[in-house]
């Protein structure tokens, strides 16, 4: 036995050092390579490297790019963004490596969030599945059709863990907690980039938005964003880092300001952390313009600010023109050194080798490809199955669902029949015209015997404000010419002659996303007028809702009978929605994200601090940290999510109940499908230090597996608990492990869970 362990691992140890070894001898290729073509270079070409221009399209700022042909041509572009399709990547890769001086490549990125032209959930619902190989194929597909149109790089996974739900762009990430953030990290970086960057279906990947950007003050998109080392440490910063462990080959720094210096000139965040701590190798990339709006920040005019970007760490700048225009003088006067300049055009250098753009600049140009790779039926099929897995269901009174397929529907709301709205924000090719919407899928779905009135009952807002904000990019709240009076009576009809009511509403699409945040996250009044007048009807009302944000939704859920809420559920979003509703899949998605009972609770999370003066069930509040008119609990909690079945869990047990060093141990827990149906679990643990050097979180989640149970069956899960896992950054900022008692929680939500305990002598 001894002797086949050490066999094995001398054959580890021999693969280890040839793969070294390999790689060393690439890394020696490439170096020289890049050094060849640089020393070609004149400072201007190379200062063209740090340029990444747009010619306009889905942009997201005031400033587009001018005379994009001619910088292209004089070695002043870097990279494209905004275009797509293979024969117009061909065309401006043309001009850079036929008409350049030095025909050096351009990579070409574009925003692709959640799939490309099958769109899949929104990443917020996406996250809700925690289902990591489903995740990692939704960006492996993504990656394919991107790339099948011409793209190589990608402006994704968004990382930003979140805990306002007002801030629009909480919808773009996968929610409160570091550790689900992190593993989805992980996945999305894998599937976008695979393990080979030259291939014909892979593309670089973008972590973003480095960092805190998730942490703006008062959930206002772009704000001030302020944070104590520590818990940037222990509850902001591993998502970006897990992304940077998996391999990520690019990461765009963010909008906001972190120490009172914007991130994008930021040295603590761009070399300190990112470079020095973690060891990343690719290159940072700024965020639309973020490097120029360094001037309204008030640290410097353009000269000033691009000049400190550069030295913070920034190696290449999205549309400003702030590298372009301004680093040659401050060269030529010493305010930055051409080795900072080096450095950056050396990593835009290197991600064009890796992606083998100097092999073939038109590797992903190939029009034939596209046809057949784009908005295929498995792709669709996916994105289907990616939906189903990440709606939660967040009530269900008498069982009203699923579904029977025969009786008298009403389907009622403004997101019933309504394609515009079903993508969700961040689609830059997906296309309305191909999705599905509920009606449909219901048609598609419920067979001959359902009879299905349908009520539009409301538009998604009457609120000028609101409408004329969200509407800036399309149309996405079209107002009915009738009075809201008289679409809610025809819903009431419908209502009156149904057996049951599906209401489908909601927000907009663009209601989250950039530059979306809201003051006000519950129902809008047009909805909330239309949904107490069906629930006055008496009949059961089942609340389909759509959302990229947290809701604040008591009074739904007191008086609805059922709320499924379906995020924004992408392409094939009908068909999903019926296959649900009528019980052919059933759902098993938990939140990822809090849902407080009042905006006033905001910021709310899971994974809070105790106190000095938390509140106990039966204590008095007075002198308690709590409100007088609410009490401290979320709505749903993160980790929430029904399903058409139940699921006992026993008490947690484990293997150990005290470890010393760096031991650990497993917890085991039996869980039973005590329902009437087949489905999933996520089943969850959660860990908490009793005492320690710096204020423990109450829970922090640590595990989660996701499991099928056919009913009436049992299973054991066993989660192994590592040291690292008992580990948290203290004062020093070093990651440690303390001595003391644990708990270890097991459950099917952060709520409601079972204990037990162990010490690490
Ligand atoms: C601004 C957004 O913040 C970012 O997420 C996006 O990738 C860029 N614009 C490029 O469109």
């Amino acid at each position: 036995m001894k002797k086949i362990c050490l066999f094995i691992s001398a054959l580890l140890f021999i693969s280890i050092l040839s793969f070294a070894q390999t790689t060393y001898q690439q890394d020696v290729k490439m170096n020289k390579f890049i050094s060849d073509l640089m020393s070609k270079m004149t400072l201007d070409e190379k200062i063209g490297q740090l340029n990444l221009v747009t010619p306009g399209g889905a942009v997201t700022g005031s400033v587009v790019s001018s005379d994009v042909d001619n910088k292209i041509r004089n070695g002043q572009v870097g990279g494209l963004f905004g275009i797509n399709g293979p024969d117009k990547i061909r065309q401006a890769q043309d001009i850079a490596v036929k008409n350049s001086r030095l025909h050096i490549p351009l990579f070409f990125g574009l925003d692709v969030i959640h799939g490309h032209r099958t769109i899949f959930p929104i990443p917020l619902g996406l996250s809700c599945s925690w289902d990591m190989p489903m995740i990692q194929n939704t960006a492996h597909i993504a990656a394919t059709e991107a790339a099948a149109d011409g793209l190589n790089w990608v402006y994704s996974p968004m990382v930003d863990i979140a805990r306002d739900p007002r801030w629009g762009r909480i919808a773009e990430g996968a929610g409160e907690d570091p550790y689900l953030g992190s593993q989805i990290a992980t996945a999305m970086v894998r599937g976008y980039q695979g393990n080979d960057l030259t291939a014909n279906n892979t593309v670089m990947a973008c972590v973003k938005h480095y960092a805190l950007y998730g942490a703006a003050e008062a959930g206002r998109d772009y704000n001030t964003v302020d944070m104590s080392r520590i818990k940037m440490y222990q509850y902001y910063l591993p998502p970006y880092k897990a992304a940077v462990d998996a391999g990520v080959g690019s990461v765009m720094s963010s909008f906001n300001e972190v120490d009172g210096i914007p991130a994008t000139g930021n040295k603590f965040l761009l070399t300190d952390v990112l470079r020095t701590q973690w060891g990343f190798k690719g290159f940072v990339v700024s965020d639309y313009t973020s490097l120029s709006e360094m001037i309204n920040h008030g640290t410097g005019d353009l000269q000033t600010v691009s000049a400190n970007a550069l030295k913070a760490g920034l190696d290449m700048d999205m549309v400003a023109e702030g590298f372009l225009n301004t680093l040659k003088k401050s060269l030529q006067e010493g305010k930055v050194t051409q080795k900072q300049v080096d450095d950056a055009c050396r990593r835009i250098l290197e991600a064009k080798y890796k992606m083998g753009l100097f092999d073939d600049a038109y590797r992903h140009c190939d029009a034939q490809r596209a046809s057949a790779a784009i908005l295929t039926d498995s792709n669709r099929m996916a994105s289907r199955m990616a939906a189903e897995h990440s709606f939660v269901l967040l009530k269900n009174s008498n069982n009203v669902l699923p579904l029977k397929k025969s009786g008298t529907i009403a389907l009622v709301g403004p997101l019933a029949d309504n394609q515009r709205n079903m993508l969700g924000t961040w689609n830059i090719r997906g296309e309305y015209s191909e999705d599905i919407t509920v009606a449909q899928g219901i048609k598609n779905i419920a067979g001959n015997d359902v009879n299905v009135l349908y009520a539009r009952g409301a538009n998604i807002s009457d609120d000028s404000m609101t409408i004329a904000n969200t509407n800036t990019l399309g149309k996405e709240i079209d107002v009915d010419s009738r009075t809201p009076q008289q679409m809610i009576d025809e819903a009431v009809a419908a209502a009156n002659k149904a057996d049951v009511v599906v209401a489908c509403l909601g927000e907009a699409a663009d209601m989250t996303g950039e530059a979306s945040s809201m003051s006000n996250i519950s129902l809008q009044q047009s909805q909330e007028n239309l949904l107490q007048a069906l629930i006055a009807t008496g009949k059961p009302v089942v609340v389909v809702l759509f959302n990229g944000r947290p809701m604040t939704l008591p009074w739904e859920n007191k008086n609805a009978t059922a709320m499924l809420d379906v995020w924004f559920p992408g392409t094939e979003a009908g068909n999903a929605i019926a296959d649900v509703l009528f019980g052919n899949y059933n759902p098993s998605g938990k939140l990822s994200t809090s849902f407080p009972q009042n905006v006033g609770q905001i910021p709310i999370y899971y994974n809070h601090k105790n106190t000095g003066r938390p509140l106990h069930d039966g204590d008095g509040h007075k002198f308690k940290s709590d409100y007088l008119d609410v009490t401290n609990e979320p709505l749903y909690p993160f980790g929430y999510g029904l399903s058409y079945t139940s699921f006992s869990y026993s008490d947690p047990v484990l293997s150990k109940t005290t470890i010393s060093g760096t031991e650990g141990l497993t917890a085991t827990v039996t869980v039973t499908n005590t329902g009437n149906y087949d489905g999933e679990e996520v089943v969850q643990l959660y860990l908490h230090e009793k005492y320690a050097s710096i204020t423990p979180a109450v829970k922090q989640l640590k595990g989660f597996q996701k499991i099928f149970l056919k009913k009436g069956e049992s299973k054991q899960v066993v989660f192994n608990i590592n040291h690292s896992d008992l580990m948290f950054y203290n004062s020093d900022l070093k990651l440690v492990a303390e001595p003391g008692d644990f708990d270890v929680m097991t459950g099917g939500d952060s709520r409601d869970v079972k204990t037990a305990s162990f010490t690490l002598k």
